[in-house]
């Protein structure tokens, strides 16, 4: 395994350093998306609505400036189908203009804008018609990019139509179990902390619904037909969650097993893409039995991931291997949820020194996006916090963490600085 240490990178001309947000975890008030729903829904799972999320809806502008000040060059955030088409085929005018505003905003500051069609919410006539796998979800996606095309042509390169299909394959399969026993909803097969029944569903036990995982290529290459054609120049990706499985000896075939549904299918689907968003924040290390369970004493994270930064080069290298050298990676998701700051800063670097080494060794990156630019709604709860900016909930003021400054000085530079030594790791390593 190479090792995230080495004499620093000097970053290709053009590359993008910045942070990534969605929607939903940042605007507040999405009324109209399936998400607001579950939210509200009497029993539900989640342990707190998103409400006012961190206001961004109001203040992408304070945002954008933030970000540009402290040395970014480029910022990825969404645009919300359930604003946009509140009812079906009802397009508010008013959610375009918006949007297409924060596009010229992000480009007067110097901020490269990366846009997310589909960020795990959808609008709720969407779900009631049976979401993905509504008879004519690809179409009806399709329409959407093709309105989304009005706010892209204003000067936007790099689009994603959907951000972690395989997070939403798992998700759709969680929901299914969930209902056979009677819960509520469970939507989002990351949380570990969710109450109530939630909790005792353990996602990694549950295979993602193989009619979604189609369902979800076919939109996803009906959006990018739709978006091509509307502009031949933008280019089309999406992103895919990548878990780094890892397999323990012997245990190979179990692992490309578990992994095929859950990743490399989506992987091999990008082969004819322009591009394709890598999002990654821990590994999965898989026995002859399958998931292994982290070993005591392993140091995790908020959201209960080992803490494992060098899982990014891992990820860069396993995405190349299975897409091919002829579409480039952008990192578009990465960071960890942790109230200390100094541990978000030593992640991120042994995380950036592993994909120098990638880099190094021939893969094409065209940027890193931090999750998350802000402090933000993780999907049931506040708890988590990943942000590279801290965000006062009652008075929405903003205030950048020193790490914010350590990675805007560092894309100031252009240059990922060499890194002769690690830290040690806080707990052993299992392997
Ligand atoms: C998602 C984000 C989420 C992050 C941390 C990714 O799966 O795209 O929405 O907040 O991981 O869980």
């Amino acid at each position: 395994m190479t090792t995230p240490t080495g004499p620093g990178l000097d970053l290709p001309n053009g590359f993008l350093m910045g942070a990534s947000t969605s929607p939903h975890q940042v605007e507040g008030n999405n009324v109209s998306s399936d998400w607001w729903q579950i939210e509200h829904r009497p029993g539900t799972f989640v342990a707190e609505p998103s409400g006012d999320a961190v206001d961004s809806f109001h203040r992408w502008a304070e945002d954008m400036d933030l970000l540009s000040e402290l040395g970014f060059n480029s910022y990825r955030f969404g645009i919300e189908w359930a604003r946009i088409e509140p009812e079906r085929g009802k397009v508010s005018r008013a959610a375009v203009a918006h949007y297409r505003a924060m596009v010229t905003g992000a480009l007067e500051r110097g901020l490269t804008p990366v846009v997310t069609l589909h960020h795990f919410t959808s609008p709720r006539w969407f779900s009631e018609l049976g979401g993905w796998l509504a008879p004519d979800a690809a179409e009806l996606f399709a329409e959407y990019a093709r309105t989304a095309a009005e706010i892209l042509e204003i000067g936007v390169r790099h689009v994603v139509t959907i951000n972690e299909p395989n997070m939403l394959a798992v998700m759709h399969a969680i929901r299914n179990v969930a209902a056979e026993h009677g819960w509520e909803s469970i939507a989002h097969g990351k949380q570990k902390n969710a109450p109530t029944g939630a909790a005792a569903i353990d996602p990694a036990t549950i295979d993602p619904d193989a009619d979604v995982v189609h369902a979800l290529i076919e939109a996803h290459r009906a959006a990018s037909a739709v978006l091509k054609s509307a502009d031949p120049g933008l280019k089309v990706g999406w992103t895919i969650a990548n878990q780094v499985y890892q397999a323990e000896p012997g245990a190979q075939e179990v692992a490309d097993a578990y992994a095929w549904l859950r990743e490399d299918i989506f992987l091999e689907a990008s082969r004819q893409d322009d591009w394709i968003g890598v999002q990654v924040y821990t590994r999965h290390r898989i026995g002859t039995d399958g998931p292994l369970p982290l070993p005591e004493g392993t140091e995790t994270t908020l959201t209960d991931w080992e803490y494992y930064p060098r899982a990014l080069g891992e990820a860069v290298r396993h995405t190349a291997e299975v897409v091919g050298p002829q579409v480039p990676i952008m990192i578009t998701e990465n960071g960890i949820a942790t109230g200390d700051d100094q541990r978000r800063i030593d992640y991120t670097d042994e995380a950036l020194a592993s994909l120098a080494a990638a880099m190094r060794d021939g893969v094409e990156v065209l940027g890193y996006l931090h999750w998350s630019a802000l402090d933000n709604y993780e999907w049931g709860t506040y708890r988590p916090t990943f942000g590279l900016i801290a965000v006062d909930r009652e008075t929405f003021t903003r205030t950048p963490k020193q790490s914010a400054r350590w990675l805007g000085a560092l894309a100031r530079s252009g240059r990922i600085p060499e890194r002769p030594e690690l830290p040690e790791a806080r707990a052993a390593s299992p392997r």
